[in-house]
């Protein structure tokens, strides 16, 4: 079983990555292969080139830093054209959000990255807090104590997830029948 870790920050090893590295060692732990892939650049061959690992991957950790209370602009233009490009490889998949920020702006940053979750029915992996880390620097990260915990967590949470995902496969419980969209646009 494989994670695919996305790291939204235009800062390749960052506090976002700092925080994705504790959620990735956790899952290892568990036995789960694990890629932390940049996408702090959405150029469109960046954002193909997680789409084609995405394919093989089992559920998806997203994780951007606070920018002006909200992801970066460059993980929203990222998720858009990923979902665009391949949220068919998203349906299903258990899914989490995490975020690093120097003080505010958190919990508004996971909801939006909750929202391409929720639209492409991907079971939604929680921890024991809001999951969030402290700090402007790897540094600052590596001393906040609760977050790192958070993100600890929420890899074995994630894995207990897809352990049981693997289990109920094997026991041979399907995915759910995809129904034929309903758009109405509020027209009846
Ligand atoms: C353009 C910009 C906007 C930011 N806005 C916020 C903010 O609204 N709230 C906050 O707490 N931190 C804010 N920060 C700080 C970052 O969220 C914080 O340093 C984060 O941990 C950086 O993660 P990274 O190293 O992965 O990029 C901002 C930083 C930048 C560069």
């Amino acid at each position: 079983m494989k994670v695919l870790l996305l790291n939204g920050s235009p800062r390749k090893e960052g506090c976002t990555f700092t925080a994705l590295t504790e959620v990735a060692a956790s899952l290892q732990e568990q036995g789960i292969e694990t890629e932390i892939f940049q996408a702090g650049n959405a150029d469109t061959e960046n954002v193909k080139a997680a789409a084609e690992k995405l394919k093989s991957a089992d559920a998806l950790v997203v994780g951007s830093p606070v920018y002006w209370a909200s992801p970066t602009g460059q993980i929203i233009e990222f998720m858009d054209k990923l979902c665009s490009l391949a949220g068919k490889d998203m349906l299903y998949k258990p899914a989490a959000a995490v975020t690093s920020a120097r003080r505010a702006g958190t919990t508004a940053t996971l909801d939006v990255l909750m929202k391409y979750f929720l639209f492409y029915q991907m079971p939604v992996v929680s921890s024991n807090y809001w999951a969030m880390v402290h700090g402007n620097t790897p540094e600052e990260v590596k001393r906040d104590a609760e977050g790192l915990q958070i993100m600890h967590v929420l890899g074995n949470n994630m894995a207990w997830m897809l352990k049981c995902l693997e289990a109920g496969k094997n026991a041979g419980v399907e995915l759910p029948k995809t129904e034929e969209k309903i758009k109405t646009n509020f027209i009846r």
